[in-house]
């Protein structure tokens, strides 16, 4: 009889295990910000996901759309690495996922660095827009009273952020910088934008318990400031998704899939 009660509890142990686990991964969270901006004239709600990582929240991804549709977004930002790899389920579940973001709001994409891995990114880009996406790979659009601009995260280095920066006139409306990695904030901020949208730490991806602070982040190393939450540089703000997959790690802990919305008013 003992032994069953062992079998019991451990059994009772790997199940609690188990479905820590999965909330940890399969979680939705919501994390809402407000921004406040004398540059529009009504305000603007914006839900940024990023960092999908071709994971799939129910039967393509019906529950990310769900929750998505249900914050009434006046336009959706994809701020990369929507794939893990160019494999055939990580195409179809991305594709997937845009083209029903599409029928909810806008939605505007930047490539992040996983995208551009492979050689296939010119074809994916494409694929991207036929799905209903505008791709923002260094180039700009006008939406809802508004500029958005996207860093492909491959011109980093190359000078095409200082290209992209908004002009003195430019700057009376309000700017927004989609950059994949936020670990060039520093870099960003002089640059005129009001607001900047990045993701790529997956909030530290391993977090200690209660606390902010993630293990590890690529481009930050250990213990990493710039993975989540609101940053203020002078005038620019920078808002970090803890983003919504995995990536070579493949579990997060005390580190639930977040979904970010924005409110200028
Ligand atoms: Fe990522």
């Amino acid at each position: 009889m003992l032994y069953l009660w062992i079998a019991l509890g451990i059994c009772c142990g790997l199940a609690l295990i188990a479905l820590f686990v999965w909330l940890n991964n399969s979680l939705l969270t919501t994390t809402e910000y407000t921004v406040k901006t004398e540059k529009l004239p009504a305000p603007v709600r914006i839900v940024h996901l990023s960092d999908l990582h071709g994971k799939s929240f129910g039967s393509h991804n019906s529950r990310l759309v769900a929750r998505v549709a249900r914050l009434r977004p006046d336009f959706i930002v994809i701020t990369g690495d929507i794939i893990h790899k160019y494999t055939d389920k990580n195409i179809k579940v991305a594709l997937s996922a845009v083209s029903s973001l599409s029928l909810v709001a806008p939605v505007l994409y930047v490539s992040g660095n996983h995208e551009l891995r492979g050689l296939q990114y010119r074809l994916f880009a494409k694929q991207l827009k036929e799905a209903g996406a505008t791709v923002l790979d260094d180039c700009s659009a006008d939406i809802c009273g508004l500029t958005v601009t996207g860093l492909k995260c491959s011109s980093q280095k190359n000078g095409a952020v200082q290209r992209l920066a908004p002009s003195q006139a430019a700057q009376k409306s309000l700017n927004i910088l989609l950059a994949h990695k936020p670990h060039f904030l520093e870099a960003y901020a002089p640059l005129g934008f009001d607001l900047i949208l990045s993701g790529h730490a997956h909030g530290g991806q391993w977090r200690i318990p209660f606390t902010k602070t993630g293990i590890y982040a690529p481009g930050q190393g250990l213990f990493p400031k710039l993975t989540s939450g609101l940053h203020t540089r002078g005038n620019t703000k920078m808002i970090i998704s803890r983003g919504l997959g995995n990536s070579e790690c493949p579990l997060r802990l005390f580190n639930p899939p977040e979904l970010v919305v924005i409110n200028l008013k």
